[in-house]
């Protein structure tokens, strides 16, 4: 008796977890079906206003069926299937990239302030890595087929290590991560970051600081 007694008390603990759970963790619903971006409004919401006159169209792409142009200064390109590609994506959650390197090349430290990000490796091998906020590097090396996760908000990066070209397809829970590249968000702001910001912060000398900004002419 006592022993059923205890296991159904448990059993309502459980139940109590698993409510309170999709209570807190619940994604927020969509109020529609559907909501494709008007992406020409100027009406700024949280996400695109819906638009009414809706195609096929609106949910396809095929802007990453080919391998993207790797000849930059990293030797990566990063081409994403968000909802400013795929309007149909809007207020769902979710979003794709394509990302190709050379040999050699990096998808250098960046965040996305507004997704988890996890990696599927299309061709070759990457060697990857984020770090958390102890300040702890994760990092391993994968290949053709294998995948990793890359937590929300995290810095993290890929580099090809190989003589050959690698390609990942990239999924978010996200319509629109949002990108912030370390050494582009502090060396090629505009307006631009004070030196003075950035040589406490590096601790380095204006000189410093100045080469480096150099390297990130505004586009
Ligand atoms: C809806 O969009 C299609 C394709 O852009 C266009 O041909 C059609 O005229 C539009 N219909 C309305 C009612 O705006
Ligand atoms: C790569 O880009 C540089 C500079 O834009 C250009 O001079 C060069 O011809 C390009 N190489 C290839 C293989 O496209």
């Amino acid at each position: 008796m006592a022993a059923a007694g205890a296991f159904s008390g448990v059993l309502l603990m459980m139940a109590h977890v698993v409510m309170l759970s999709s209570r807190v963790y619940a994604d927020p619903d969509s109020l529609q079906d559907i909501c494709v971006a008007d992406l020409t409004s100027a009406v700024k919401v949280n996400g695109y206003p819906c638009k009414s006159n809706v195609t096929a169209d609106d949910f396809f792409f095929s802007g990453i069926a080919n391998p993207g142009d790797t000849n930059n200064s990293v030797g990566a390109l990063v081409t994403g299937a968000n909802v400013q590609k795929v309007p149909g994506l809007n207020t769902l959650g979710i979003s794709l990239a394509r990302i190709d390197y050379a040999p050699g090349g990096l998808n250098p430290p960046h965040t996305h302030p507004r997704a988890t990000e996890v990696v599927f490796v299309l061709e070759g091998e990457l060697d990857v890595g984020f770090i958390t906020t102890a300040n702890v590097l994760i990092a391993k090396s994968i290949k053709k087929g294998d995948i990793f996760a890359f937590p929300k908000g995290l810095v993290h990066y890929q580099k090809n290590n190989g003589d050959s070209p690698a390609a990942v397809l990239s999924a978010f829970n996200s319509q629109l991560p949002g990108t912030q590249s370390i050494a582009a968000t502090l060396f090629a702001a505009a307006p631009p970051v004070p030196d003075n910001v950035l040589t406490k912060a590096f601790q380095v000398g204006t000189e410093e600081v100045q080469q480096i900004k150099s390297k990130f002419a505004p586009k």
